[in-house]
């Protein structure tokens, strides 16, 4: 009798150990060589030239991390190499990502992406409309990249900015080389009387830096 629940209680650890086993080999992230191994399988692969330069994922990571931003928001994920620099800094700052992707086919190779790249525990994925899903996320931003299509960039600010905390940062992609599909945003950024706003160009494509100052 005495055997008989020892064995139980055997079994029992050894069942648990191995539980343990396999949900920290589930949560081991990444090593540093696999993340850059996959951003640049990202940009290779990058056919239509959407993903961001490696200078503007350096600067989106700095910026993060010195702001010490938490709560971040991306517009326009695609396959996710943005959101993977921006995954890198929010690693050290506690924080997390929640990156939105129009194109279904994107949103999952995104996903798979985050999960390759073990940030899966900081980067939430939502596929759909990003006019449709900000409402629906619960919480405001302390950081937000946009970088979907450039002529609706005036209304997705207009649809962000009551939910931006005061000194959150709000970024814009592309806008020097696509300015002239932009310009009514840029009037909105560069005149708002509650932020400062800078352009900053790591790589030609330009950055609107914009700092909620009230
Ligand atoms: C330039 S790409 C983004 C590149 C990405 N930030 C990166 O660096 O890896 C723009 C993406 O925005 C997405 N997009 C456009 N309009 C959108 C919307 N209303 N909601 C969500 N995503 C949108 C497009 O499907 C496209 O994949």
């Amino acid at each position: 009798m005495l055997k008989t629940r020892k064995r139980v209680v055997g079994a029992g650890v050894i069942v648990l150990l191995l539980i343990g086993v396999a949900v920290l080999a589930s949560r081991q992230s990444a090593s540093r060589e696999d993340v850059w191994a996959l951003l640049a399988e990202i940009k290779a692969q990058d056919v239509g030239q959407l993903a961001i330069s490696e200078e503007d994922g350096r600067f989106l990571r700095l910026l993060i991390a010195t702001s010490g931003s938490r709560r971040a928001l991306e517009i326009g994920g695609a396959s996710g190499y943005s959101a993977i620099w921006m995954g890198m800094a929010l690693r050290e700052t506690g924080g997390s990502l929640v990156t939105i992707e129009y194109d279904a086919g994107r949103a999952n190779e995104l996903a798979e992406n985050i999960r390759r790249a073990g940030l899966h525990d900081i980067v939430q994925v939502v596929s759909g409309d990003a006019f449709q899903q900000i409402p629906q996320l619960p919480g405001t931003f302390d950081f937000v990249f946009l970088d979907a299509w450039k002529k609706d960039y005036r209304n997705f600010f207009e649809a962000v900015y009551p939910r931006m905390d005061v000194k959150g940062l709000f970024i814009a992609h592309n806008v020097v080389n696509k300015r002239d599909e932009m310009e009514d945003f840029l009037e909105v950024i560069q005149n708002h009387p509650a932020l400062w706003t800078t352009i900053v160009s790591p790589s030609g494509e330009g950055m609107s830096v914009s700092w909620k100052r009230e």
